[in-house]
């Protein structure tokens, strides 16, 4: 690799401000998933193994600028020291004084975690003062968070132009692995895309489409799809203004010689909440009042007969809302068919997502899979051919 690694820098006594991704899933302050959490602790270890003072810088949410306690780090104190072994200091403002004082005050042996880089409107619109700002926090970079990297934000590229950058372990992992499973990809390729960020998704699906033999649309985003082809939705997430493009997607889809995969049963309910009462229907016959949840038994069985001839799968997104049962089925089902496939060494298998590692996890499946990504959005980029700004910015 063309970028610098924790190998090539002298951290001794070093301030190594290192930009993570720990944009966990949370329910009532507790961390649900702590999977992006265990990825970065290999890196804070190497810092602090090799005398560095590990000082974490990261987002959380989408706060947009302002100050929202729900989304404050503080909250994620306790899973880090778990995960790490290690006390971690908290700064209530990733800049300023009172975070600079909290550096140089870090004992060895301790972590300080910054608060939410995303408080200040100045992170997203990766402004030269902020990032000169955060700069004064660290003595060097260190970039562990390849899942983050589709942002051209101050702590993930403007603050790697200040300071002398690396990547970090997880980062060197994620891309290593993507380019040795992705790089040349034995065919038949079967995507499976779900989840409900519909509308960022679809621009990406419209890419997706040239490069893989199938595409399995699932989640909300199979709902703007069914709408999109004149069928009922009820009150589902669904994004009605997306149809043209979601049209233009199927037609793309056709030319390029890619076969989507839609529901053709969808599991329904009045209310989203766990045990919900509900029924199976087939894809077009969703009452006006209800909701899909899921796809259904009969969609499951085509997708496994896509998995069984496919080499290699990409897989971002669920199914269906896999966080309350039984609405978890279809999500559960696809993935442990993809595990055994990779088990008997048919089918090379590659997650990403934070919402699909929860999913894999759920369905006991993700440790089978050939490699599972922290990333979602940066995921999909990457898989794209899209230069990431946050490697980029690595010097590579
Ligand atoms: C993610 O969870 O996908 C990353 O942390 C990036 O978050 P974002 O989509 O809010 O930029
Ligand atoms: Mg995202």
């Amino acid at each position: 690799m063309a970028w610098k690694t924790l190998d090539d820098m002298d951290l001794a006594g070093k301030r190594v401000l290192a930009r993570v991704d720990i944009n966990v899933p949370l329910e009532g302050g507790v961390v649900t998933d702590a999977t992006r959490i265990e990825r970065i602790s290999p890196t804070v270890q190497d810092i602090l193994s090799k005398g560095g003072k590990p000082i974490l810088l990261a987002h959380f949410g989408r706060p947009k600028g302002v100050r929202v306690p729900d989304l404050s780090l503080q909250q994620l104190v306790p899973a880090l020291e778990a995960a790490f072994g290690a006390h971690v200091v908290f700064a209530a403002d990733c800049i300023g004084p009172g975070a600079v004082a909290a550096a140089d005050a870090l004992k060895e042996g301790q972590v300080l975690l910054l608060e939410n880089t995303r408080f200040h409107a100045e992170e997203e619109q990766n402004d030269p003062e902020f990032a000169k700002k955060l700069a004064e926090v660290g003595d060097v970079f260190c970039n562990d968070a390849f899942s983050a990297a589709h942002r051209a934000h101050a702590s993930t590229t403007g603050v790697a132009e200040l300071l002398p950058s690396c990547a970090g372990r997880l980062m060197q992992a994620e891309l290593s692995a993507l380019e040795a499973a992705l790089g040349e990809p034995e065919r038949p390729v079967v995507a499976v895309v779900g989840g409900a960020k519909v509308s960022t998704k679809l621009e990406l699906l419209g890419n997706l489409v040239e490069k893989v033999d199938q595409l399995v649309i699932g989640g909300g985003m199979a709902n703007t799809f069914l709408a999109a082809l004149g069928k009922p939705v009820g009150s589902s997430l669904c994004e009605h203004e997306m149809a043209d493009t979601a049209r233009e997607i199927l037609g793309k889809a056709e030319a390029a010689g890619c076969e989507i995969i839609l529901p053709e049963d969808i599991v329904v309910a009045r209310e989203f909440k766990a045990n919900a009462e509900n029924e199976t229907l087939r894809a077009d016959a969703c009452p006006e009042d209800a909701m899909i949840l899921d796809a259904g038994p009969e969609t499951v069985s085509r997708i496994k007969v896509a998995l069984k001839s496919a080499k290699t799968l990409i897989w971002n997104g669920p199914l269906g809302a896999f966080e309350i049962e039984p609405f978890d089925a279809a999500t559960v089902a696809a993935a442990k068919y993809a595990a055994k496939r990779t088990i008997e060494g048919k089918l090379t298998s590659v997650a990403g997502g934070g919402d699909t590692v929860s999913a894999l996890n759920r369905a006991g499946a993700a440790e089978d899979f050939s490699y599972v990504s922290t990333a979602g959005g940066a995921f999909l980029e990457w898989m794209e051919g899209k230069t990431l700004p946050g490697v980029a910015a690595l010097g590579g």
